[in-house]
């Protein structure tokens, strides 16, 4: 059925209502009065030709833009620590003990989500970016490794001969805080009192109503409050009162001998497991050289990460406090929008199949008067789940522990802590829809809107049900996941009920159905959109009808709102019969609604991420994470961005139009 009348009917009564909310600490929070219609709608900037988007080993912007690498893996962000010199890579006597200290002042590695946050320092356009750096190629960086999928034996011996190694990865992991000024050639970054590294081993407390749970307790935190670090921290957000939110994504690659410890562990841990179940073999043998990433020894480590984590980095001293409220899950990121009331909400996706999408209310009103009453403003509210319907209608099913509703000690949740430890079996109980790995889940501050990137499911629709991380589930498609084998992705346009973030109800739409639009149909109408309708192959780009103007996009991951409303896509799509991953911009709103161009191409083997603007727009950051991939130090696909033949590494850009106007 057609839900459009219907979607267009709510935003335009919660649009008329929508006021306009100021940030404090230069967060931009400004959200215009309503919907830009077809008649007033800006007219689009996108008026740039495509890049030429395919494959090959360099960065490319599209004509009249530029671009700047800022900061590359081992970029050093302190004084008196040297940069990386990516030279020295031709065998492993460089894992020393000195390079571990020194890449805990290095930029990170595998750069990933960019939240930017002004200063209001001196006249100069300066601000502070926090940068996710989510894991680690060792098979790009260390001769000898070949990676994740090395022999346990032979990955044994090699990490016998290289006892660094997993202290240096460590260091690699985290967040990068980096200080940037813009002058005449662009923005830049120095060393500055801000710079600061969050690694695997950064002091961390524990907060929310999962704080001292038993579950999170172990022989060297026996109290359950106190943990070190944060790793795979994939996308991330930020708060209205200008902190970061990190987030701990596949969290369960770097712990080993799960599968022992589950032979022989207590029903309470096997329960906490089962939906997020540890492996046998690790993925980056941390556990070879650090007993607390070995299941048999710290058993409960694991359940100390899986959370969102918030830093601040105006304050490079602040300990990062892990928020229970916020859930247990392969977090993407946390996205916020300040609501009418002063609620704040935060959009979240679970990054894995059939997993399910959530957000946070706080119990208590954003007051940007007061920046103390916000510093824990995270640590009260509810968490939902959502139930996506087939008449355009969803839900939020409150995460709640009630001994009188469905998440009681019956159903095996004794308390809070306990529904949050154990997130996604809550959400089982409560019937929230299975979706095709939700990544970033972005609300626009123009519109209200939430955009929520459903990056890819081969899994969809193969079969109606199946035993999938730990519990029977509907794996055929649905309404929210049309399409079966759904090797490209789709993005859901999702309208809270009266405009409000607190509304339990919603209205929803299929934005998107990424991919090829040549290749098979190009649907225009929405009623063509039902569960099942859609072939694999089939494309839907917002109803815009000309399959000749679009381009090939496939599996969006990061998403960005700009100053106009438009929606960027950056992608996680490598295949070889793929263009290069990119970033791309569509338009949510007026005639060119479903219009989707190509600003950049990316590198071989790497994904984009970030996705982050200045609040003037005029400046985009993006990370160019694991280029290379796919190949060796010995047969490297990639060389970017240094080029001459050495070994490619992430970084981080920032790409401006060569006039100075917005992106
Ligand atoms: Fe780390 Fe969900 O991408
Ligand atoms: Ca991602
Ligand atoms: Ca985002
Ligand atoms: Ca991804």
């Amino acid at each position: 059925m057609d839900q459009r009348p219907e979607f267009a009917a709510v935003l335009a009564a919660r649009l008329s209502r929508r006021t306009v909310l100021a940030g404090v600490a230069g967060v931009g929070l400004a959200a215009c009065a309503r919907l830009p219609t077809q008649a007033d709608a800006p007219s689009p900037r996108s008026a740039f030709r495509n890049v030429a988007s395919g494959k090959g080993d360099s960065f490319t912007v599209a004509d009249g833009y530029r671009h700047k690498v800022l900061a590359r893996w081992g970029d050093s962000l302190f004084t008196g620590t040297p940069d990386f010199d990516t030279r020295s890579l031709v065998d492993n006597t460089w894992v020393t003990a000195q390079a571990v200290d020194a890449q805990q002042r290095q930029f990170g590695t595998n750069a990933d989500a960019i939240q930017y946050f002004p200063l209001r320092t001196g006249r100069a356009a300066r601000g502070l970016v926090c940068v996710n750096n989510e894991y680690f190629n060792m098979e790009l960086v260390f001769t000898e490794h070949s990676g994740v999928g090395m022999r346990h034996e032979a990955r044994k011996a090699w990490m016998a001969k290289n006892p660094h190694a997993v202290k240096f990865m460590q260091a690699a992991h985290g967040v990068s805080i980096v200080q940037l000024q813009r002058d005449a050639d662009g923005w830049a970054r120095f060393a500055s009192p801000y710079s600061r590294r969050v690694t695997a081993n950064t002091p961390m407390e524990i907060m929310g109503p999962a704080r001292g749970h038993p579950l999170l307790r172990t022989n060297a935190d026996p109290t359950g409050t106190r943990v070190f670090g944060t790793f795979a921290n994939c996308s991330a957000g930020k708060t209205p009162w200008g902190t970061y939110l990190t987030s701990e994504e596949n969290v369960d690659d770097y712990f080993g001998n799960g599968e022992s410890q589950r032979k022989r562990a207590s029903a309470a841990w096997v329960e906490a497991d089962r939906r997020f179940p540890l492996r046998e073999r690790s993925f980056y043998g941390w556990d070879e050289q650090d007993p607390r990433f070995d299941a048999l020894q710290e058993p409960n480590e694991f359940f100390r990460f899986g959370w969102m984590v918030e830093i601040d980095p105006h304050d490079p001293k602040s300990v990062p406090r892990k928020r229970t409220t916020l859930g247990r899950l392969q977090h993407e990121g946390a996205n916020t929008i300040v609501g009418r009331s002063g609620h704040v909400a935060a959009y979240m996706g679970d990054d894995e199949k059939f997993e399910y999408v959530y957000k946070f209310v706080t119990r208590d009103r954003f007051d940007p008067r007061n920046p103390a009453a916000n510093r824990d403003l995270l640590d009260h509210g509810t968490l939902y789940a959502a139930r996506f319907d087939a008449d355009g209608g969803g839900e939020w099913l409150p995460l709640v522990h009630d001994e009188q509703g469905p998440l009681n000690t019956g159903a095996g949740f004794r308390d809070q802590g306990d529904v949050l430890v154990k997130t996604r079996a809550g959400a089982d109980v409560l019937g929230a829809t299975t979706m095709d790995r939700p990544e970033d889940v972005e609300p626009s501050p123009i519109t209200g809107r939430i955009y929520v990137a459903c990056t890819k499911s081969e899994d969809r629709g193969v079969t109606d049900q199946r035993d999938w991380f730990g519990r029977q589930t509907a794996t055929g498609v649905n309404p929210a996941n049309p399409r079966p084998d759904n090797r490209s992705g789709h993005i859901i346009e999702i309208a809270e009920d009266g405009d409000d973030v607190r509304a339990t109800r919603f209205t929803w739409n299929v934005f998107l159905l990424a991919g090829k639009p040549s290749e098979a149909r190009y649907l225009v109408d929405a009623r063509d959109l039902a569960a099942g309708s859609p072939g694999p192959k089939d494309t839907y780009f917002g109803g815009y009808a000309s399959a000749a103007d679009q381009v090939e996009i496939h599996c969006p991951d990061n998403l960005g709102i700009d100053p106009q409303g438009r929606l960027w896509i950056v992608t996680d799509g490598d295949a070889d019969d793929r263009p290069n991953n990119g970033c791309f911009v569509m338009e949510t709103s007026g005639p060119q609604r479903g219009l989707v161009k190509q600003l950049a191409s990316g590198p071989n083997g790497s994904e984009i991420s970030g996705c982050e603007f200045t609040p003037d727009g005029r400046t985009l950051f993006l990370s160019i994470q694991h280029p290379g991939e796919g190949g060796s130090l010995a047969k490297p696909r990639s060389h970017w961005p240094d080029g001459n033949g050495l070994p490619a590494r992430a970084a981080m850009v920032a790409i401006e139009r060569e006039d100075g106007e917005p992106v």
